[in-house]
């Protein structure tokens, strides 16, 4: 939580306005205990998070643990240094150790970087989401396998 404010503002250097999430968001996930939140720090400066939600359907349900990736997010100057990618293996790693058996995501289709971040990642487009930002955007949702990788 004290490093509430510099992930405020990381979030709205990533992020146009409508869709970075409000403060009282980033706080909402950060005191969720499903949430996991990792920063990326240099040099005591953070330079970027990432945070996944465990989810675990009722267990008649067919489908078993799995993760949500909320968000990853790297400042700008930052970027193409394998930081998101170190960011992400560190949830990756959490969620397996948690028995979760693939990641879900939600991308804008406009977000050329992600969609490239992600497939480099082993994430496949498995639907398309009609108006999924700020009810205009469609987005792509995506998902891991963590088993047959
Ligand atoms: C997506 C994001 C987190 C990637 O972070 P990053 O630290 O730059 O990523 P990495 O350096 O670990 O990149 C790993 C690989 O992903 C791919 N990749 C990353 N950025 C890319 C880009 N702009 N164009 C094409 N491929 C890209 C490359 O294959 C890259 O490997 P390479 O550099 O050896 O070619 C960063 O671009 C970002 O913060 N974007 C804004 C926020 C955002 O859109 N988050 C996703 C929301 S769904």
């Amino acid at each position: 939580m004290r490093d509430l404010d510099a992930l405020v503002a990381i979030d709205a250097a990533c992020f146009p306005a409508g869709i970075a999430y409000p403060r009282e968001e980033i706080e909402f996930l950060l005191r969720n205990p499903q949430v996991m939140t990792v920063v990326a720090e240099l040099s005591g400066i953070i330079v970027g998070f990432a945070a996944f939600q465990r989810r675990q359907p009722r267990r008649s349900h067919p489908i078993g643990r799995y993760g949500e990736l909320v968000t990853i997010e790297v400042l700008p100057q930052f970027r193409r240094q394998s930081i998101g990618a170190e960011l992400y293996q560190t949830l990756e790693d959490s969620l397996r150790d948690w028995g979760g058996g693939r990641m879900q995501l939600h991308v804008s289709i406009e977000n050329r970087a992600a969609l490239s971040f992600y497939r480099r990642l082993g994430y496949r487009v498995i639907d398309r989401a009609p108006g999924y930002y700020l009810k205009t955007i469609d987005a792509w949702q995506m998902e891991k396998d963590l088993a047959s990788s």
